[in-house]
C-alpha cells in the first residue's frame, strides 16, 4: 500500500529527488513542501528555478507549499542560512494542516547539515514521515544507499522504500539500457523494497510521470 504521505530522502544532491517528488504528487493528487531551498533566482529571475517552481510546473502552484526557508545561495543549507544570519532550528517546522496527501523534499542528502545543531535526518524524524530514498542508478549506488538506509534505521525512522532514478545516457549502452545488479543488491543487502524506477526520460511531464508510476510496487 503507498503511504501518499512522504519524506523524499536521497543519498545526494542532484540525484532525482525532485523528479521522483513529482512523480508521486502527480501519482496521488498530493501537495508538495520543499521546507529548506537553497539556491533561488535573484530579485531580476536570474537562477535556477526552485525546486518548487520546477513541481509547480508539474502540479500547478496552488498544490505547492511556500518554503519555511527560501535561501538564496546554491550552498549546503547550514551555509546558506549563516550567510543570511539565520540559524535554522527544527523547532521551525511543522507539518502544513490537513491530512490529504502530501510530498516533502528533503535537501541534499541525509546527513545534509541544515543548522549548528541539525541535519536533514534531523528534519525526517521531526516531522515523523516514512521516507522514500532515492538513489542514482550507477556505479556507487549500492553504497550510498546502504549507507543512507542505515542512518535512517539507526534513528529507528520508517523507510517506505527505495526508487532509483536514470540511468542518465552515456557512453555506448542504448537509450534506457538497465543492468538490474544495483537493484537486486540494495533489496538483498539493504532488506529494503525498491518500490520503483524511474528511467532517465526526455519529457518531464505528469503524463510521462503517470506512466512511470504505473510500474511502482509498494510492499504490501
Ligand atoms: N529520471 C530522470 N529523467 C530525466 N532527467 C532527470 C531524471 N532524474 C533527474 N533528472 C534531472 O537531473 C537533475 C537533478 O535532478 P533533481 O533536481 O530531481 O535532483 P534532486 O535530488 O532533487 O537535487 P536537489 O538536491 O538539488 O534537490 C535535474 O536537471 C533533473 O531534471
Ligand atoms: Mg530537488
Amino acid at each position: 500500500m503507498a503511504p501518499t504521505r512522504v519524506f523524499v530522502c536521497g543519498t545526494d544532491t542532484g540525484i532525482g529527488k525532485t523528479v521522483v517528488a513529482g512523480v508521486l504528487a502527480c501519482a496521488w493528487g498530493a501537495r508538495y513542501w520543499k521546507p529548506i531551498q537553497a539556491g533561488a533566482p535573484d530579485a531580476t529571475g536570474q537562477g535556477s528555478p526552485t525546486d518548487s517552481e520546477t513541481v509547480a510546473g508539474w502540479i500547478g502552484a496552488a498544490q505547492v507549499l511556500p518554503e519555511r526557508y527560501r535561501l538564496a545561495r546554491p550552498l549546503s543549507p547550514h551555509l546558506a542560512a549563516r550567510e543570511e544570519g539565520i540559524e535554522i532550528a527544527l523547532s521551525a517546522f511543522a507539518l502544513p494542516p490537513g491530512s490529504g496527501p502530501l510530498v516533502v523534499e528533503g535537501a541534499g542528502g541525509l546527513y545534509t547539515p541544515i543548522g549548528p545543531r541539525a541535519f536533514i535526518l534531523d528534519l525526517v524524524a521531526h516531522l515523523a514521515l516514512p521516507a522514500v530514498l532515492v538513489s542514482r542508478d550507477r556505479l556507487g549506488a549500492i553504497n550510498q544507499t546502504l549507507l543512507s538506509l542505515a542512518a535512517l534505521r539507526a534513528r529507528g525512522l520508517p523507510v517506505a522504500g527505495v526508487v532509483l532514478t536514470g540511468p542518465a545516457p552515456s557512453g555506448p549502452a542504448p537509450a534506457g539500457a538497465v543492468d538490474p545488479e544495483n537493484l537486486r543488491a540494495i533489496e538483498r543487502y539493504g532488506e529494503v523494497a525498491v518500490i520503483g524506477r524511474v528511467p532517465w526520460l526526455a519529457e518531464l511531464s505528469p503524463r510521462a510521470f503517470g506512466e512511470v508510476y504505473r510500474a511502482f510496487k509498494w510492499p504490501e
